[in-house]
This record gives C-alpha cells, structure tokens and sequence, in this order.
C-alpha cells in the first residue's frame, strides 16, 4: 500500500537493518525521518528522498525532536555487534537501554501512536540453549530469565517496557526477537561483525592472500540459524502493521553449525581451506535456533530464504567492498 501521508522515524538508520528498512519504507511511499549518531558519510545507505539526522538518541531532547511529527517509530538504534563485541562490551550494550526509554518516552510526549522495537534471541534463557541440537527457542523460554548478560538483559528489560507503556499509556507496542540477520550492506570488519560476514571476510582474504586457511571462533560445532535481511525487512513490517502485542520471534528455521556455514562458504569460494579451531575466543550459546510455530500460526508466513542462497549475495557483496576498499572509504563502517 502506497502510505504518502505516514511519516516514519527509523531510529539506527545508518546502521545495516534500519538502513534496508528506510529503503522498504521510501519504496512504499512513506515519509521517512532516517536517524543515526554516526556522522551520515559512515552511513550504510543513505536516501536523499528521506530527512536525515544525525543525532545521539541516548538523549531525551534529542529523541523528542526525532519523534516530533511522526506516526510511528521503528527502534533499530542500539550499541552492538557479534559476539566478539557483545561479550566484552556488556556495559555499552546496557546503555541502549537510553536510547528506547528516551524513545519511548518521546512517543508518549509527541503523541507517537505505534512503536516497533527490535529485540533479540539473545533474551532467551542461556540454560536452553546448552546442546548444539537446539530444538528451536520459543517465545515462552524467555522466562525464568536467563538472558545473555548485558546485551539480553537490556533487551528484555526494554522488552517489557514496551508492553507497560501500551498498557498504562496507550502506545501499541510491537517487538520481534530477531534471530542472526546477514546480508549486504552491513558490518563485516572492525570487531563487531558476526558470523556470516566474518566468515565470508576470512575466506576472500585467504584467497586474496594465498594462506589457505582460516581462524574459526570455538569447535565449529556451535549451531545458530541465519535469517537473511529481506525476511527480516518483510517479517518487521508485517509485524508493526499486525495487531500481535506479545514479542515474536523474526528468524530462520534452518539450523547449521558453524562448520556448516563455513563450508557453504568454501563452496560459493571454490576453496577448502585448513581450519584452525580458537577455543580461547568469545563463543556464546551452544545452540540456537527459531521455533516458528507462533509466528506461522499468527501471520501466516515464517523466513525462508535459504542460506546457501543468502549467503551467495553476502558473499559477493563483501567480495565487493574489500575489492574496492581503498577506492570508496564511505563503504566501510568505522566505528
Ligand atoms: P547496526 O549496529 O548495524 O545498527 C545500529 C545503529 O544504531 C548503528 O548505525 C548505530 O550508529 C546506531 N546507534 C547506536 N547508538 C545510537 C545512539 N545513541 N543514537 C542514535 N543511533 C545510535 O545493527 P543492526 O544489525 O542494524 O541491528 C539493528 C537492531 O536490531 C539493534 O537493536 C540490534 O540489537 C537488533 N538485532 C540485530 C541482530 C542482527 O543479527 N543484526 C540480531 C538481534 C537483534
Ligand atoms: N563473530 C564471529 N566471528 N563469530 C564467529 C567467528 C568469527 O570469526 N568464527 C566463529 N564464530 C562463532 C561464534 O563463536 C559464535 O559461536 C557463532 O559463530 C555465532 O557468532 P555471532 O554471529 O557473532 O553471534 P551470535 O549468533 O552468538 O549472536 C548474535 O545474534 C544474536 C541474535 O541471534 C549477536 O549478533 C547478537 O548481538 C544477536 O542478538
């Protein structure tokens, strides 16, 4: 539906989702309001057909002027990363917890009717996810609460602040779960990437370099599912137009090893590379995986792009900038 009198403030809009969301938004015809801290030249898309800010939503005056106006707000802004950044940043990932209280607050101050706010599987308890045969998580092993500590901790908390400020002030809230989301235009260097970009990042420079190998964090064995960005744009959209009130979980279903994954990508390559396992390195949960039981029963749909699939656009999309890197600084994110 073509929504030209809607207008929409995508918080995190420099960032790898809330970048693909202004683009799905402006498509559709809405009036977006896109706004990231970073300065908008380090932005992964940027639109000249949407008004875009560059300010720190840790701010409350900051948060009102983003809201003031808009019909609804898309919470996508968060300090945060892979493992590698989430488990030794555990304070910085609390922090967030500013930028959705803010935000929320703002919606209220402005008169903001509707508010989506991205959480993560890692709220689920930690004492589910022990084997790599994860059976997949479902939206009720959030409690008794467990969550990954720090970054899950602030996502459940703002989780629940959500559904207060729907019950005692009206906003309707919509909250997904997402799942590990890959694809192009993200992070894939500096620290914070995961997986699916690391990997894709190490094999091009194995090759690039001619050292046939590759550094891999744990026993490879660890499982996790990968949802690609467009199920994850369509699946965020179809949950903020719904009338779902209790969080969901938005991701694949199709759980690989790390091993796995890693092979998808030695194929796209056309290299088998030597694998060095580090055990030393930040590891995370076992096993995870989406139970999407509840999101099929309620929408009638459930992620399914394939991450063979997925992975052959990310895969070319980092071949790509690393290719071109030195050309076009703007690519790159540096935080
Ligand atoms: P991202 O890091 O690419 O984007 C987040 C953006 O928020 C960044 O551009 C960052 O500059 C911005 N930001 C951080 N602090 C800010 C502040 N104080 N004011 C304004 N902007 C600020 O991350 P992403 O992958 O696009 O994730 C988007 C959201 O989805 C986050 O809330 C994240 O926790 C959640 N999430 C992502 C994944 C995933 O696999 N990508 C999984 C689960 C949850
Ligand atoms: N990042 C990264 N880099 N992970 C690697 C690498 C590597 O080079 N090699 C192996 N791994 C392993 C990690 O040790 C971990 O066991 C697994 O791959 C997945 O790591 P990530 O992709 O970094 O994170 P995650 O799946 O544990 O958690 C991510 O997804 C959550 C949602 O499901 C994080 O991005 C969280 O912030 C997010 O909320």
């Amino acid at each position: 539906m073509f929504r030209k009198n809607v207008r929409v403030l995508v918080a995190g809009a420099g960032g790898f989702i809330g970048g693909h969301l202004v683009c799905n938004l402006l498509k559709a015809g809405f009036q977006v309001r896109a706004v990231d801290r970073k300065p908008q030249w380090q932005w992964y898309q940027r639109y000249g057909e949407a008004e875009n800010l560059t300010l720190n939503l840790e701010e409350k005056e900051a948060c009102i002027q983003a809201a003031n106006g808009c019909d609804e707000i898309y919470n996508l802004a968060a300090d945060m990363g892979g493992m590698g950044f989430i488990e030794l940043n555990k304070g910085k990932c609390m922090l967030s917890v500013l930028i959705n209280t803010h935000l929320l607050q703002a919606a209220q101050i402005c008169g903001v009717p509707r508010f989506f706010y991205a959480s993560s599987a890692c709220v689920y308890a930690g004492y589910k996810q022990t084997e790599t045969s994860n059976p997949g998580l479902k939206e009720t092993d959030a409690y008794p609460a467990d969550p990954e500590d720090g970054y899950g901790w602030e996502k459940l908390f703002s989780e629940r602040m959500c559904r207060h400020f729907m019950e005692d002030f009206g906003i309707e809230t919509r909250v997904a779960r997402y799942h590990n989301v890959y694809g192009p235009n993200g992070t894939y260097d500096g620290g914070r990437e995961k997986a699916p970009a690391a990997i894709c990042r190490k094999v091009i420079t194995a090759l690039r370099s001619g050292k046939l190998e590759i550094d891999i964090w744990g026993d490879g064995l660890q499982t996790r599912s990968f949802q690609y960005i467009d199920d994850c744009i369509f699946g965020t959209r179809a949950i903020m137009d719904s009338q779902i009130r209790q969080p969901l979980n938005l991701g694949s279903a199709e759980m690989v090893s790390i091993n796995q994954l890693v092979a998808i990508v030695e194929d796209i390559a056309g290299v088998k590379l030597k694998h060095n396992y580090q055990l030393d390195k930040p590891k995370g949960v076992r096993g995870r995986s989406s139970d999407n039981t509840l999101i099929k029963e309620l929408l009638d749909w459930e992620p399914s792009i394939s991450l063979r699939e997925g992975m052959e656009k990310t895969y070319a999309w980092i071949y790509d900038q690393i290719a071109s890197e030195k050309s076009d600084s703007s690519i790159v994110n540096r935080f």
